[in-house]
């Protein structure tokens, strides 16, 4: 069993439509628990930061253009399989590949409008967190992992 960390964002999409509470029930659903969450709005150089795998790429400037331009609501977690289990949560980039019942096939309509990130591996979520959260901004949720996720 792994129990990892995952870092996923409500893009401002997702805040300024009012999905970051159906971002979050989606995540409780399926049974990962929020150790960290914050609402903030990202400047330039954390939104460069946290995209930099994406810096040569034409489509960076207007990703951190977008990015940066509301408030947005990190947060980390925590659970078997996270960083899988989220990603697949989210469905694929472009919401018209997306699986149906998967957060973006349900309520994004294009690639550069499509409400949430999550890490794609250990690496980057570890990375990431980074960028958003000290170590002092997590909580232990131990409890309600073995009480209601760990056999
Ligand atoms: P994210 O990092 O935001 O979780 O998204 P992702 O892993 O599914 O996709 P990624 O390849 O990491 O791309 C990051 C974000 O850049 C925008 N994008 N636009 N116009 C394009 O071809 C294009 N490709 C990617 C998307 O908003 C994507 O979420
Ligand atoms: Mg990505």
């Amino acid at each position: 069993m792994t129990i990892e960390r995952t870092l996923i964002l409500a893009k401002p999409d997702a805040v300024s439509r009012g999905l970051v509470g159906e971002l979050i029930a989606r995540l409780e659903q399926r049974g990962y628990l929020i150790v960290a969450m914050r609402l903030m709005q990202l400047d330039g150089e954390r939104a460069r930061t946290h995209y930099v795998e994406h810096k040569d790429k034409p489509f960076f400037a207007g990703l951190v253009n977008f990015i940066t331009s509301g408030p947005i609501v990190a947060l980390c977690a925590e659970g078997e399989n996270a960083i899988e289990g989220v990603r697949q949560l989210m469905g694929a980039t472009d919401p018209l590949s997306a699986a149906p019942g998967t957060i973006r096939a349900d309520f994004a309509q294009s690639i550069g409008r499509n409400l949430v990130h999550g890490s794609d591996s250990k690496m980057s979520a570890e990375r990431e967190l980074a960028i958003f959260f000290s170590e002092n901004d997590f909580v232990s949720r131990r409890h309600d992992m073995e009480r209601w996720f760990r056999e």
